[in-house]
């Protein structure tokens, strides 16, 4: 079952976004969240931090999995997708930071993969994964044509999402070729969906997924093969304009 709840701009989808966030930990405060990183999820992570400083949330028991991670980078590079969740979340509410696991961008990638689907099943599975939308339709970095049924693994970045990407490095020659991430299989297996996508830049990705059939060059399509996905959406998404 697929739910499309269209705001009206960004502000709307982030406060939206965090109030689903906020009913599941909630609901379960030992909660697994499967978070992503990006431009869209920022204003829901300062609401929840917000939220969390007014006492209205607590963190300290959920336990947090990231989609995807350069590689290869440091943790403390300012372009790391660890940095960036340590910055906009974790350092801003009450979650203890072994609580957080964010793919490793250095090492042994075959290695870390495997450790980390281990991690996630050792943790009970996802309960609520959020996820954002690249403009050709990746989601973590699930470039077009990856396998539907992948686990963590090792992808090479397209073009599209280097040239994409290059607005937060000082030059499209110092983005990661490559990156780590959850497998469209691994996303799969979350309880819950909800995708993000603010912004006229995706539209085409939008209306490819709201199209209702599973095609690979959109790999958020596979999300129609899963049963409970709220998508929220900003109107310039939905219209394009
Ligand atoms: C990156 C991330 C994705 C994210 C996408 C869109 O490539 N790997 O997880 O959804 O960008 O990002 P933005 O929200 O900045 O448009």
């Amino acid at each position: 079952m697929m739910e499309v709840q269209i705001l009206q701009d960004r502000a709307a989808v982030a406060a939206q976004a965090a109030q689903i966030v906020a009913a599941q930990i909630a609901q379960k405060p030992d909660c697994v969240l499967g978070l992503p990183t990006g431009e869209t999820p920022i204003g829901m992570y300062d609401d929840l931090a917000e939220q969390c400083a007014a006492g209205k949330l607590d963190f300290s028991r959920v336990t947090t999995f990231n989609l995807d991670e350069y590689y290869p980078i440091a943790p403390e590079h300012p372009q790391s997708y660890r940095y960036f969740m340590n910055k906009h979340l974790f350092t801003r509410v009450n979650i203890p930071m072994e609580h957080t696991h964010v793919p490793g961008g250095q090492g042994d990638v075959d290695e870390q993969c495997r450790a980390y689907e281990q991690a996630i099943a050792a943790a009970g599975g996802i309960d609520l994964q959020v996820l954002g939308i690249g403009r050709n339709g990746h989601i973590g970095f699930n470039e077009p044509n990856d396998a539907p049924d992948a686990r963590t693994h090792r992808v090479t970045l397209t073009e599209n999402t280097i040239e994409a990407n290059s607005r937060f490095f000082d030059s499209p020659d110092d983005v990661p070729r490559h990156a780590v991430t959850m497998g469209l299989g691994t996303i799969l297996d979350a309880r819950k969906i909800l995708l993000l996508a603010t912004g006229a830049e995706k539209f085409d990705a939008v209306h490819k997924l709201l199209a209702g059939k599973v095609d690979l060059s959109c790999p958020a399509s596979v999300l129609l093969r899963h049963e409970n996905v709220t998508i929220l959406c900003d109107r310039a998404a939905f219209e394009g304009v």
